[in-house]
């Protein structure tokens, strides 16, 4: 059984101009000990698929699932109670801004102990030396000093720290994190997913982490899930997908980067840009939404519905062409 299990998985906003599907169909999981990468352009649904395993989706957003299951229970059945706790303990969730996660009338000791006196016991000299150890481990100096400072006085990657040693103090199985390194410098930043892995492998926690930027791919990423206009349209193990890309979405996005050798793990390379826009969520997309903008794209492709294909071990590559066109995708 995967840790988290999503299939079929819907999401519609509802906006002052009407609804928008913006989350279509997307089936995923994860393993625990795995990290999922998942990537796409902006407004793609990375976010709302996130923030629908942990309940925290906006108000104006209506979800519905065949399953959303983490360790084998349907969050969709929980109660706002044991949502919460699932939040607190099971699953951690980093955001981009740390401020989101973090209270900024609370010092950063209360902070963090509060969460092992919740969870794990209430032992207050375990709490300070967990939050102690945690912050070390995530490179800050000083840690005990930096227990009695508030949100405020520290500086944005600071803050980002601490709001990794907090999701981390729980002791979670599963990890969710959205950008959560984009404003940090190249160092910190390698430095931050490097301590994310190697307390990933010691613990055997899942790993879901959205990005734009495949340098962070390559360098954490098992298996990547690559969403365009609410669906996911292909998966694949990292290597395979960064080396050879079947949907044609994949291709454009990996474009700026030599097609048989994936980014060095450390150097950051931003997804390509594609011309063309992602198309309205508003409605039905009749044929492939992807097909405005492919090179590829045949007449088939504008009204045909696209089925997900898998590629023996339950692969995705939602394209009418993959993968019996494989030589179109090389030429
Ligand atoms: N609270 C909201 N109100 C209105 N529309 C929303 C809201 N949240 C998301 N959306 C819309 O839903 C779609 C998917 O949004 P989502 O935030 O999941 O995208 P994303 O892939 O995470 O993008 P980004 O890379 O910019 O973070 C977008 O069209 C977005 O405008
Ligand atoms: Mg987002």
């Amino acid at each position: 059984m995967a840790l988290l299990e999503i299939t079929d998985l819907n999401i519609k906003v509802i906006t002052s101009a009407g609804v928008l599907h913006a989350v279509r169909g997307v089936d995923l999981a994860v393993d625990a000990g795995e990290t999922l990468c998942i990537v796409g352009e902006s407004g793609c649904g990375k976010s709302l698929t996130a923030l629908s395993v942990t309940g925290l989706l906006p108000p104006v957003a209506r979800c519905s699932a065949t399953r959303l299951a983490f360790e084998g229970r349907d969050i969709l059945r929980l109660s706002r109670r044991e949502l919460e706790d699932l939040r607190g303990k099971r699953i951690g969730f980093i955001f981009q801004d740390p401020m989101t996660g973090l209270n900024p009338t609370m010092t950063i000791g209360r902070q963090l102990t509060e969460v092992h006196l919740r969870h794990i016991a209430r032992d207050h000299a375990a709490a300070n030396a967990a939050a102690i150890s945690l912050l070390t481990r995530v490179g800050i100096a000083n840690a005990a000093d930096r227990l009695r400072q508030y949100p405020h006085e520290l500086s944005g990657g600071l803050r980002q720290r601490v709001m990794i040693a907090m999701v981390l103090m729980a002791r979670p199985r599963l990890i969710i994190a959205d950008e959560p390194t984009t404003a940090l410098d190249v160092t910190v930043q390698a430095q931050v997913l490097a301590l994310l892995k190697s307390l990933q492998q010691e613990h055997g926690i899942g790993l879901v982490f959205i990005t734009h930027d495949l340098g962070v791919v390559a360098a954490i990423a098992d298996r990547v899930a690559v969403m365009y206009a609410g669906e996911v349209v292909e998966t694949g193990k990292a290597r395979d997908l960064l080396t050879s890309p079947r949907h044609p979405y994949t291709r454009a996005l990996l474009s700026c980067v030599p097609s048989t050798t994936p980014p060095p793990a450390g150097v950051s390379v931003e997804l390509g840009t594609i011309p063309g826009r992602v198309p309205l969520l508003s409605g039905q997309i009749e044929g492939c939404a992807f097909a405005p903008r492919c090179t590829l794209v045949q007449d088939r492709c504008r009204t045909q519905t696209v089925p997900a294909r898998s590629r023996g071990d339950a692969e995705i590559c939602r394209c009418l062409l993959a993968p019996e066109k494989m030589e179109l995708f090389h030429a």
